[in-house]
């Protein structure tokens, strides 16, 4: 049984695709199967995901020959071991140029999987089923896949864009509350960075949408993959203002990594970060102290947190944002609101206001 389903289109030419989102897709073939190619898939997954609904997805895919590629559960999984074993189980069941492969879950295992169909016999048709909020707003749409490298988080891998996005809200349902507020940290950005519409709307909404109901999610899901598919479509490599999709990330890769992965989920530094985003914009006379108010009120509602951990020390700071990769030529650039709704990416930033936010 579906409910309303609402589709957009990444475009880019012809390598555009369909981002369809609704509640119950994954009971729906009709979405899916235009899009398998060749004789055989391939569904990975990871321990956690697979037992609630690899079931469901083959009884989508229906006949053609499927293999199961269940990973263990977890960032530090995210390598370039991981995609070998994929490949290997691959070569192993003579899988050829025209199978399809399937991510199923959230986004380490679509960036692992999507950077396997990259590369596997030079690349293969590959689909995404998104099953947390991040990955539903953000990882599954855009083409970025990869892994992480002992020396660097995402360092390895590859755009690649995949033939369809199938995002059940359902399967929103099992996620933890804490995974779905992290989500919303990025649904909040696309408003932050291009809609102060969308901030209002989520206020109102904020307690609907924690609760889980579909067509709030459905809605706050589509608004979101419709500012990404915007955004990817005018830059898909990143030459200018995809960088925007970065707000509040360099002080949250930061906090990231300075408090040890998996201490602060991504999505909870990003909303830090983004306070502090905020808070320099202030500092540069481009937003309003009740601007900054705003927006950690409705971070608040999403239980997200909005300042960056104490114990974190202005050079952690520094020396951390300084490996961003959005420094170049040893100049650190920084997304920052020009107002509510509006971003830029500038490297001409008032170091004495940084410093004053790095100090908290
Ligand atoms: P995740 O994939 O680790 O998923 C979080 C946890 O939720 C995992 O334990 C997972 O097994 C579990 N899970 C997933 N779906 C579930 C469901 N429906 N019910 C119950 N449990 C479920 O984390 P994430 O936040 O989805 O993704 C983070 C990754 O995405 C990072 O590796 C990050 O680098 C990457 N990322 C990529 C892009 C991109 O553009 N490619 C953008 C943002 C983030
Ligand atoms: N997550 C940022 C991007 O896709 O560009």
């Amino acid at each position: 049984m579906t409910s309303v389903i609402k589709t957009l289109e990444l475009d880019l030419g012809d390598r555009s695709y369909p981002i369809h989102i609704g509640q119950g897709l994954l009971q729906d073939a009709s979405l899916l199967t235009p899009h398998i190619h060749g004789g055989s898939t391939v569904v990975v997954s990871n321990e956690t995901v697979a037992p609630l609904y690899i079931n469901k997805l083959h009884d989508l895919i229906g006949d053609y020959r499927n293999i199961d590629v269940i990973l263990p559960d977890g960032e530090e999984y995210k390598t370039l071991d991981t995609v070998n074993q994929i490949f290997t189980q691959m070569l192993e069941q003579h899988c050829d140029r025209k199978t399809t492969v399937l991510a199923l879950g959230g986004g380490v295992i679509g960036d692992i999987t999507g950077y396997g169909a990259a590369s596997y016999q030079r690349g293969v048709n590959f689909i995404q089923v998104p099953t947390t909020l991040l990955s539903m707003v953000d990882s599954s749409v855009g083409g970025k896949t990869g892994v992480n490298h002992p020396l660097g988080k995402n360092m390895i891998g590859a755009f690649y864009q995949p033939q369809c996005v199938i995002i059940d809200t359902d399967t929103l349902n099992t996620l933890d509350d804490r995974q779905l507020s992290a989500g919303m940290a990025e649904v909040i950005k696309y408003g932050l960075i291009r809609d102060a519409d969308f901030l209002d709307w989520l206020q109102e909404n904020m307690d609907g949408l924690l609760k889980r109901d579909p067509e709030l999610l459905t809605e706050a899901i589509y608004r979101s993959c419709k500012h990404k598919a915007e955004v990817v479509a005018d830059d898909e490599k990143e030459a200018g203002q995809r960088a925007l999709l970065n707000l509040g990330h360099t002080f949250g890769h930061a906090i990231e990594t300075g408090m040890g992965y998996g201490k602060w989920l991504h999505g909870e530094a990003v909303a830090a970060g983004m306070v502090m985003a905020a808070k320099l914009s202030q500092g540069m006379g481009w937003l309003e102290a009740t601007d900054v108010q705003r927006i950690e009120t409705l971070l608040q509602a999403a239980n997200l947190p909005i300042a960056p951990p104490k114990d974190m020390t202005v050079k952690q700071f520094m020396d951390l944002m300084s490996v961003d990769k959005k420094v170049l030529d040893g100049v650190l650039r920084l997304v920052l609101m020009k107002s509510m709704g509006e971003a830029i990416v500038t490297d001409d930033f008032d170091h004495d206001a940084l410093l004053k936010v790095l100090i908290g």
